[in-house]
């Protein structure tokens, strides 16, 4: 399959949110990523579930909710509710991992675990065949339009062996300074999902973004 890219809603104009989501949409994107930061896990506060839920009444994309906050089992089933199709939790904020997966899983929503760049992938380990995704950040949590950190592609290596090795369907997702030359290095070193925030909506065109994206993602692949 293709890799998928994923729009991040923290890089559009919150006052025009409704006709920027339309126009990545009608552009071909099938995920749009939505970032919720508690200003304690991470240094910036975002938006909760009202907005998630005034998405879920404008688009029919999947609402892929990455969810930068302390304590997220407190938070898991008001962003189901509020229309999420899959919640990405931190390993570094959810000390009983086990547990939180499952409460996601069980509410019917995709599961993520999220790694921060400093974080080792053998952090996910136990859990790889419990979740959907892993979500690798190639920048620290917390903002937007930040440069990608290149070690983080060694761990996006590692972790397709470990996926594929095991067997598993697990997505790696990428997130963080993802643009058209560091989405060639991801891709290839074995990512699913490209999140990417201002390389699209700090465009005047998301729409147009979103298929050269597409287009240059769909002509790579992984190799080992
Ligand atoms: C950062 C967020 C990202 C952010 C990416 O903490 O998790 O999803 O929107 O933004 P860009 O693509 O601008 O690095
Ligand atoms: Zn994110």
């Amino acid at each position: 399959m293709n890799p998928r890219i994923a729009p991040s809603i923290l890089a559009a104009d919150f006052a025009r949110l409704g006709e920027q989501v339309r126009a990545v949409e009608a552009a071909g994107a099938e995920w749009l990523h939505v970032d919720v930061m508690d200003g304690h896990f991470v240094p910036n506060i975002t938006i909760g579930p009202p907005v998630v839920e005034s998405l879920r009444q404008a688009t029919a994309a999947h609402l892929d909710v990455h969810l930068m906050v302390s304590e997220p089992d407190r938070f898991v089933d008001e962003f189901i509710r509020a229309g999420s199709n899959s919640l990405t939790v931190h390993v570094e904020a959810a000390p009983h991992l086990d547990r939180t997966i499952e409460t996601i899983r069980s509410s019917g929503a995709g599961a993520g675990v999220a790694l921060n760049p400093a974080t080792p992938v053998s952090a996910v380990e136990q859990v790889l065949g419990l979740v959907d995704m892993v979500l690798v950040m190639s920048v620290n949590p917390g903002f937007g339009g930040q440069r990608f950190i290149p070690y983080t592609v060694e761990k996006i290596r590692r972790l397709r062996e470990m996926i594929d090795g095991a067997g598993l369907p697990t997505a790696i997702e990428v997130d963080g300074g993802i643009n058209d030359r560091t989405l060639e290095d991801v891709v290839e070193a074995g990512a699913d999902v490209l999140v990417a925030g201002s390389a699209i909506f700090g465009s005047p065109d998301p729409g147009g973004r979103v298929k050269e994206m597409m287009e240059k993602a769909s002509g790579l692949r992984y190799h080992s």
